[in-house]
């Protein structure tokens, strides 16, 4: 027995010190054994993580962490916006849940255009008339009956205590509310007194704040699930702020809304298999669009931010990007051709003319004809579960703060997601993004999205759970981050922290960060040599991501261009 134990504990200090040997050289963010959530504020993730604790699983965590966001990251966290989830239980059975806006029966296609055939400026991203009949409560209801564990009530307490007792400003919160200032005054009919300090007063870091009436908003939908909010007492409030601010959604609008349960996006890159979310967002198609046109490169012996390897993105982007201004809609409406975008012999047909030395001109690059068949705000949260269930929610009022409006007596912003929408074909919306008839308005149909919630997988074991806000660059971060992964072998922090760039067709333009990437680098002037128009910028998306490791732990990714936070246990 005694030669026994000997004979194991020599084995243990072996195993030990080769483990000790295997050097983990990536710099690592949060490490943790069982479960995580990232999301873009720390009262939202802990929120998410004492709900795990409390027994509930991953997609509970997801609601819980999306109300709570409602209350303290009031800018993109909605109940009056809208979103998407992707879920991957441990079993490996996948879903993509539809919460996004839909256009008010009274919309029609022409509605934000005026006499002499122009567009009306801010009529479609400003005020009552901007905002998309919301989705997000219909959204965490369909969640929850479908795979919640913990009860309704569990899951919108913590967000009711958040709004009633009060939270403490971040410093950026705290900037974001003084700034919006202006149009909260401009837009409401009712002044939210809860975000607005009097004359020249300022919030400042640390302060809290309070919104009683979104914490009674907050208690009907506890108390009486997506009834609370799309009939009753809150639609009431949302109708009667319509017709004081000129907006057109009806009660029946509100009581029509229905989530929709569709088919995710699913493809193959370099041995890993992806999932994303399926139109009406325009997300997994492009992902899948992208990561088919690199794949023949070697991106990693092209080496990460060379001049070889952002040109063959960029020009994949550009080609990508085209296709999604002619070809993408909400597929209730409008017939997107997915077999052919995700043909694999289209997308290398696509590439065909990509020149390796020279950038081509988005004037030529028009649409492909495959076979027939969001300020950037939004926000993004990764979970997964001590069962091993991930969801990747991304959410959005659109612009920061949405169409500025709050519904009076309720609390909440309203969206103004209308904008997502083609207004008239060819004019580019607030992120540039044109668009045609497959995305033009119909009363009852949703906005085409660039919304990206992800989730990697290798040999049947969950891999990478990955989403960002950005507007039109979501497509390209989320792209970025997974490739940074697969092809240039950086950590989940690594990743996400890593410089990023973005083109989308028109304007044709490349912008890069600017804190990342000197503008008065030689990469930047080789570039442009190459016919690239380089354009400096701020920060572009903020990815909140969860990778896997070998040991089966697990790393987050929390995006520092935000007060984005990783917590697990
Ligand atoms: N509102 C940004 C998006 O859905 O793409």
């Amino acid at each position: 027995m005694k030669k026994f134990l000997s004979l194991i504990l020599a084995i243990a200090i072996v195993a030990c010190q080769s483990s000790e040997n295997v050097q983990d050289t990536h710099e690592r963010g949060l490490v943790v054994d069982k479960a995580m959530v990232v999301s873009a504020h720390p009262l939202a993730s802990q929120v998410g993580k004492e709900i795990m604790q409390k027994g509930g699983n991953a997609v509970d965590a997801a609601v819980a962490v999306q109300f709570a966001l409602a209350v303290v990251y009031p800018g993109a966290g909605n109940i009056g916006g809208g979103g998407f989830m992707m879920t991957r239980m441990a079993d490996g059975s996948t879903n993509a849940l539809d919460y996004r806006e839909k256009a008010p029966a009274a919309g029609s296609r022409d509605m934000y255009i005026g006499e002499t055939g122009e567009v009306i400026p801010q009529k479609s991203t400003r005020g009552h008339l901007a905002a998309g009949v919301p989705g997000s409560v219909a959204g965490f209801e369909a969640a929850h009956k479908k795979y919640g564990k913990l009860p309704w009530a569990d899951l919108v307490q913590p967000a009711i205590d958040l709004a009633a007792n009060g939270w403490k400003l971040t410093a950026s919160e705290a900037g974001k509310l003084n700034r919006g200032k202006a149009n909260f005054e401009k837009y409401n009919t009712v002044r939210p007194d809860f975000f607005m300090k009097d004359g020249d007063e300022k919030w400042v870091e640390g302060e809290t704040v309070k919104i009683p009436e979104m914490a009674k908003t907050l208690t009907l939908i506890r108390d009486n699930g997506r009834d609370g909010f799309y009939k009753g007492e809150t639609a009431q409030l949302i109708v009667e702020e319509m017709k004081r601010g000129g907006g057109i959604i009806s009660l029946e609008d509100l009581k029509n809304y229905e989530a929709a349960w569709r088919t995710p996006i699913s493809g193959k890159y370099r041995g890993y298999d992806f999932i994303s979310m399926p139109p009406p967002s325009s997300g997994g198609i492009a992902l899948a669009q992208l990561l088919q046109s690199v794949e023949p490169y070697n991106l990693s012996e092209l080496g990460f931010h060379s001049q070889e390897s952002i040109h063959l993105i960029v020009e994949a982007e550009r080609r990508v990007y085209a296709d999604r201004a002619a070809h993408l809609g909400d597929p209730d409406f409008f017939n997107v051709p997915m077999n052919g975008l995700l043909d694999k012999e289209y997308q290398s047909d696509r590439m065909s003319d990509f020149n390796p030395n020279k950038a081509s001109s988005s004037e030529a690059v028009s649409a492909g004809a495959p076979a027939p068949a969001e300020s950037e705000e939004t926000t993004h949260l990764s979970v997964v579960d001590p069962m091993g269930n991930a969801v990747s929610v991304t959410t959005t009022l659109n612009g920061g703060m949405g169409s500025q409006v709050f519904v009076g007596g309720a609390g909440f912003l309203l969206n103004n997601e209308m904008d997502d929408f083609s207004v008239k074909p060819g004019t580019p919306n607030m992120y540039g993004l044109v668009g045609g008839e497959a995305n033009a308005i119909q009363p009852g149909k949703r906005m085409l999205s660039s919304m990206t919630p992800s989730i990697v997988s290798k040999d049947g074991e969950l891999f990478m759970v990955v989403g960002t806000p950005g507007g039109s660059t979501i497509i390209t971060s989320v792209f970025q981050t997974i490739i940074n992964v697969i092809d240039y072998d950086m950590g989940m922090q690594e990743a996400v922290s890593a410089p990023r760039f973005h083109h989308q067709w028109l304007p044709n333009v490349v912008m890069i960060e600017q804190a990342g990437i000197d503008s008065t680098s030689s990469l930047m002037s080789n570039l442009t040599a190459m016919g690239h128009q380089m354009i400096s910028r701020g920060g572009i998306g903020r990815v909140d991501a969860i990778l896997v490791l070998p040991n089966g732990k697990l790393e987050g990714g929390a995006d520092h261009r935000g007060d984005d936070s990783a917590q697990g246990y």
